[in-house]
């Protein structure tokens, strides 16, 4: 089974729009733990998302991460952390990628076409796992920019829903585009059939997406961590405020989102947990940098 939407520029296509060079096959040939791409989707000039085949022999939970890239400059394997967008059922692996434009990696990454072939190390770990949560009545994914990946993952996985009465994902980015593909894959999970029956209809209703903006106008703006201040996001929700009895949260944002969510999160009373220590939330950088 497999997500990738009309728009998606699949394998097929590529065979009979622009078949893959003999020059490409030949350097790929050679790379370690090569997998083929499959489908690419470019959303902005900063975004893309791609799908390549998995190695049958990859087990990974929902939310997990694992080493990608291509050889680089100097002939060595030139590998960044990248968040698993599928979920851990899905026959292919998905990433969402941003592309930044003097990035060593990313501005190669961003021209990769169905037929190419990327490195991936199949070592998957990570925080923003099911098993690092103690038992609770409602999740909350609070994700900026690319830290939607994860939850690609998790709210593609049956689990989530069966675990939880409520499943909350807010996504924030500073324009409107650039929330295109998590929209999109939150309408997938609700009119996909085959998605629909695999999580449940009963299950999709448990299913909030709350996405904001903080610099183009959009039905709802705002930084998330305002809203949580201001109570609004429980308001609009029609849900009480956070209660380290109910709630659980991961959090995937840049490095400032992730400590001023946490914060946030610790003054209601939950606290942070981990793969061998289970506890009310888990946080995850979607990248590093930012030079804080
Ligand atoms: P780098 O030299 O790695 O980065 C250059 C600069 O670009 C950074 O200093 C930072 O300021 C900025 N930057 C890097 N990544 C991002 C990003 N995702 N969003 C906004 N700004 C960024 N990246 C993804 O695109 N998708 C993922 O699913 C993803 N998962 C990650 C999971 C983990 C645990 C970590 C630590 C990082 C993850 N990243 C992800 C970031 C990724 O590892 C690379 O940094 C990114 O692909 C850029 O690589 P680069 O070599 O082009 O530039
Ligand atoms: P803002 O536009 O007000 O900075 P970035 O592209 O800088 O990673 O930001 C992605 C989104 O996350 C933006 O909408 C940004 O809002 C928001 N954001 C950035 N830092 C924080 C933070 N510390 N707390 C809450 N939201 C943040």
């Amino acid at each position: 089974m497999r997500r990738g939407g009309p728009s998606w520029l699949s394998m097929t296509e590529m065979t009979e729009q622009a078949p893959v060079t003999q020059a490409t096959a030949t350097k790929v040939a050679a790379l370690p733990d090569a997998q083929t791409v499959t489908s690419v989707q470019h959303y902005t000039d900063r975004l893309f998302a791609f799908r390549v085949t998995r190695p049958q022999s990859l087990r990974f939970r929902s939310g997990e991460f694992v080493m990608i890239g291509l050889i680089g400059d100097n002939g060595k394997p030139l590998l960044r952390a990248y968040s698993i967008a599928s979920p851990s059922w899905d026959d292919e692996l998905e990433f969402y990628s941003i592309k930044v434009p003097d990035g060593p990696l990313t501005s190669k990454l961003q021209h990769i076409q169905p037929g190419d072939e990327i490195i991936l190390r199949p070592k998957p770990v990570g925080t923003l796992v099911h098993d690092a949560l103690l038992p609770g009545k409602r999740i909350y994914f609070f994700s900026t920019g690319t830290g939607f990946a994860p939850f690609a993952s998790l709210l593609r996985d049956p689990q989530t829903y069966e675990d939880y009465d409520e499943v909350i994902i807010t996504h924030t980015c500073r324009e409107v585009a650039e929330l295109t593909y998590g929209r999109e894959l939150i309408e997938s999970i609700r009119n996909d059939e085959l998605l629909t029956e695999l999580i449940g209809e009963e299950n999709l209703a448990k299913l909030r997406y709350y996405p904001t903006t903080t610099r183009e106008e959009s039905p709802k703006m705002g930084r998330i961590t305002t809203l949580i201040e201001t109570g609004e996001l429980f308001t609009d929700l029609g849900v009480p405020p956070l209660d380290p009895a109910h709630d659980r949260a991961m959090i995937c944002g840049s490095l400032a989102f992730n400590i001023d969510v946490k914060a946030l999160l610790e003054k209601a009373g939950l606290r942070e947990g981990a793969n061998s220590d289970p506890k009310e939330f888990v946080v995850e950088k979607a990248f590093v940098g930012d030079g804080i």
